[in-house]
């Protein structure tokens, strides 16, 4: 048997192959994984694509949605009859919301104010006296000395209705709701008063200052 000659073509194309052989295997074993585009992140342009198409889409529903809010949106609305549709509110109820936002502070939930400080509402004769009164003292305040329910008060009530110095400015109808209200609260027993007995008082007296109780018991 004689030993391969070195120059035998057969082993020398046997060698190459080899070589390239490992070679090429070394190169793919060396590879990531990534390299190989199993795993290739998203292309950068196709990303702007995307954001353009949600800008768009969120700008055209902005402008063609036609006016669609589902914070405020009924499914039981009836459309506009196109006659004006006249809004019932219960005076009381809405009094005695103003009360306790506005009255309540001074003259107590009780309605029995604070002794010495502050002339109780609940049983009061000026609450329950004339009109005219009670919506002037209560639209523009009352200062000085004032005998409630036979007490002596003497403070200041500052002005509540929409006049200068009013930290309330409370308007018209208002005015006409806190007062239904307290007058039929805590067992009293005045009437409703209306926006219109109001207004014409505020007409009548324009921009008048805070009364006394002197000057309230002149009028009837
Ligand atoms: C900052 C405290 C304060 C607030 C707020 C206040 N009052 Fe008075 N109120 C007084 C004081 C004090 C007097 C007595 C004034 C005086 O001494 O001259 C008075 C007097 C009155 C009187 C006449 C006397 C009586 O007790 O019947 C009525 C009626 C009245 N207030 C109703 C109201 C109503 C209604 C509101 C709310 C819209 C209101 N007040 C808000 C402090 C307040």
């Amino acid at each position: 048997m004689n030993a391969p000659s070195q120059s035998d073509p057969r082993l020398e194309q046997a060698a190459v192959t080899d070589e390239s052989l490992l070679a090429a295997h070394e190169k793919v074993l060396g590879r990531r994984p990534d390299d190989q585009g199993h795993y290739r992140l998203l292309p950068l342009n196709l990303l702007f694509v995307f954001a353009g198409l949600i800008f768009f889409s969120g700008t055209y529903l902005n402008l063609y949605s036609g006016h669609f809010n589902p914070a405020i949106y009924n499914e039981h609305a009836k459309p506009h009859t196109g006659a004006a549709e006249a809004v019932a509110v219960d005076p009381v109820a809405l009094g005695k919301k103003i009360f306790t936002g506005t009255c309540q502070t001074c003259h107590q939930i009780t309605g029995l104010g604070l002794p010495g400080a502050i002339p109780p509402l609940a049983g009061s004769e000026w609450v329950m006296g004339p009109e005219e009164r009670v919506i002037r003292a209560v639209m523009y305040g009352v200062q000085g000395a004032i005998k409630v329910k036979g007490a002596d008060f003497s403070s200041a009530m500052p002005p509540n209705g929409k006049v200068p110095g009013s930290g309330f400015n409370l308007s018209d109808d208002k005015i006409a709701a806190v007062l239904t209200y307290v007058r039929q609260e805590w067992g009293n027993t005045g009437g409703p008063i209306t926006t219109e007995q109001v207004a014409a008082i505020h007409a009548k007296e324009g921009e008048h200052k805070q009364w006394t109780s002197e000057e309230l018991l002149k009028i009837q």
